[in-house]
């Protein structure tokens, strides 16, 4: 049984314990579906207010929804179509404060507000998946989330 609690006293704190946590449950474990999901509960369970955390994958080119916690979502998106998508073609990380400001944006849930989505980036550069993170408030995601996503991303790449 895996029990994380997370309660750290500053946010940069709570991205450390949370990539430590994290590291520690894929550890070993060789199969990217496995860690996705594992990865997916986790962030669900640590971050507040958010309503959407999981993966799509680069499945020859297009995204394919992988692993994730909240409401069912679009199954396929195409390579700089929305915020998952730009982040695809751009390899850069998306934050979002209004995704209704964003063209092109894809309402999968439409009590999504902000976004952050930060590709994930294997060995010789190639795409992997993106995380996408998704929250009812505007402007949940800040320079801290930010960093401590990317973190979370790097971590991943490894196992992925
Ligand atoms: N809103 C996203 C689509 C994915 S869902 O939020 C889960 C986008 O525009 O990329």
């Amino acid at each position: 049984m895996y029990d994380f609690r997370i309660e750290a006293a500053d946010k940069a704190a709570m991205y450390r314990d949370l990539a430590a946590a994290l590291e520690g449950l894929v550890a070993g474990e060789p199969d990217p579906v496995a860690n996705m999901a594992n990865a997916a509960a986790l962030i669900w369970e640590t971050l507040p207010d958010i309503n959407w955390a999981g993966f799509y994958r680069n499945i020859e080119g297009e995204l394919v929804l992988g692993p994730f916690q909240g409401r069912p979502a679009c199954i396929r998106i195409a390579f700089g179509q929305g915020v998952c998508g730009a982040a695809a073609a751009s390899l850069e990380v998306q934050r979002v404060d209004d995704v209704h400001d964003f063209p092109g944006h894809i309402a999968c849930d439409a009590a999504s507000v902000s976004e952050l989505v930060v590709p994930i980036v294997g060995a010789g550069g190639k795409l992997v998946a993106v995380l996408d993170l998704d929250s009812p408030s505007r402007a949940r995601f800040d320079a801290d989330d930010e960093a401590g996503c990317i973190a979370l991303a790097e971590a991943l790449a490894k196992v992925l």
